[in-house]
């Protein structure tokens, strides 16, 4: 379906974002593999997370979902059945399924096949399969390192190997698969990451009575920083049951926040939004920027920092992005572009060839979109070039099937001189279903072509 978002209205008011992506899916699969009843409040219900849940069911394990409030009876760290045929995970368009469940797979010994959408069939799956084998899982991807991915049985008596290994890109994706996998290992595991990726397994394992240790290290010889990570299995082999409630998703945040600060006369206040800072890179960002954002009532729930924010209508200068703060807001460079397009002056991001792995080549499709939309933008093998004007003309653009692509293209036409129509906008259920109608409660004029007066 096609989105169309007329320039003109400004975005006031409060809104609430749906809970967090990340957490949701660890919440899920931890619930999962805890020793008993588990609930999850602001659970995220989108496209994305249907797919864990579902995932659940095929590994056997009850839950039911009552709204946004999840329940799981844990299964414990132990199969119920001995498999003999592989059971089939269908990941569909979800990276982050694939990566934590392969992980949790090869923990518990279960033979299995995990694959997914065309999409996902095309993004690296090496980045896994690789440590998993130094690990003594037996696991196969396609020639080309992709999905579909297999995983042999494993007999309940024989324990991983424990792993100590440098990770090449920092991802919290394969830092979870590994810790996961490494709950079955026979002693403790190391993880050396270049960069600060998010947190939220490490915090959930803590939380679930595991010890996870994280430090900063710097080199004495160049002053590079690296992030280790130290896990030992817990003895008795349990992870004890929580409840939990969900922060907001700052990444759903993110396009709210973009469209009050480009669009004339708006100001929004976002309640309970999760600031976890290996996710708010963006925000320092958009303040370098000149970005009025301000945080208050700033407090935890359950092992996660959250806090309500306010955004005023801001003048933008561009900026300069690279090193640990590409990790810390990896998911938000698609309406970081835009924010830069309303920008005046250049910004330039480098050191971010990651990009190009996401739900689309988050760099070259970028591009492609946003000088379709009127914007002077450079791509480069590792980021891209933008030299703002403080405007964007508006047109057509395609979502190369990405959720986040899709939403921050229709975000800029909310202040661009003509609309913006997004061809297959619809994908943005995968990740933020509520996007178009909290943007219309918040006086902005969104949505789907041919339900324009709806
Ligand atoms: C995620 C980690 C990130 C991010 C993705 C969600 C996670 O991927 O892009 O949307 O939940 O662990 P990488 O850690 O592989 O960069």
């Amino acid at each position: 379906m096609n989105l169309v978002s007329v320039p003109g209205r400004p975005v006031t008011g409060t809104a609430s974002v749906p809970g967090d992506k990340s957490i949701s899916h660890r919440a899920a699969l931890f619930a999962g593999l805890s020793s008993g009843e588990c609930q999850v409040r602001n659970f995220l219900v989108a496209g994305v997370t249907q797919v864990m849940l579902e995932a659940l069911t095929v590994l056997e394990i009850d839950w039911s979902l009552d709204g946004t409030t999840l329940n799981v009876q844990g299964g414990g760290l132990k199969r119920k059945v001995e498999k003999e045929e592989p059971i089939r995970i269908d990941c569909g368009n979800s990276g982050t399924s694939m990566r934590l469940l392969a992980g949790a797979v090869a923990a518990l010994g279960v033979p299995a096949v995990l694959d997914g959408s065309d999409r996902l069939r095309g993004r690296p799956m090496r980045r896994i399969t690789a440590p998993l084998k130094k690990m003594g899982v037996d696991i196969q991807a396609s020639p080309q390192g992709t999905a579909p991915v297999k995983i042999a049985y494993r007999p309940a008596n024989r324990r991983l190997n424990s792993l100590v290994y440098r990770l090449p890109v920092a991802s919290a994706q394969v830092k979870s698969c590994l810790l996961l996998a490494a709950l079955a290992a026979d002693g403790e595991t190391v993880l050396q990451e270049p960069g600060p990726s998010r947190d939220h397994t490490e915090r959930m394992l803590r939380a679930m009575g595991a010890r996870v240790e994280s430090s900063l290290i710097t080199s004495a010889v160049d002053g590079e920083q690296q992030i280790k990570t130290h896990f030992i299995p817990p003895d008795p082999l349990v992870l004890e049951p929580f409840h939990l409630i969900l922060p907001g998703d700052f990444s759903s945040a993110a396009f709210l926040i973009v469209a009050a600060l480009i669009t004339p006369g708006s100001k929004i206040k976002l309640p309970g939004v999760g600031l976890n800072p290996t996710r708010t890179g963006l925000l320092d960002v958009l303040r370098e920027m000149g970005a009025e954002i301000t945080f208050t009532n700033q407090r935890e729930s359950c092992g996660e920092p959250l806090g309500d924010l306010t955004v005023h209508y801001s003048k933008l200068r561009g900026v300069s992005i690279s090193g640990s703060t590409v990790v810390r807001m990896i998911d938000e460079f698609p309406i970081f572009a835009v924010a830069a397009a309303f920008a005046e002056g250049k910004s330039v991001v480098s050191e971010a060839e990651e990009l190009r792995h996401k739900e689309s080549d988050r760099i070259h499709d970028l591009c492609i979109e946003l000088r379709n939309l009127g914007a002077d933008v450079e791509e480069a093998s590792d980021g891209f070039k933008i030299n703002g004007t403080g405007m964007l003309r508006g047109g057509r653009a395609a979502s190369h099937a990405d959720h986040r692509l899709a939403m921050a293209l229709a975000v800029s036409g909310l202040a661009a001189e003509d609309p913006v129509e997004v061809e297959g906008a619809d994908i943005l259920s995968e990740s933020y279903p509520q996007f178009i109608q909290t943007l219309r409660n918040l006086g902005a004029s969104i949505n789907y072509l041919g339900q324009e007066n709806a």
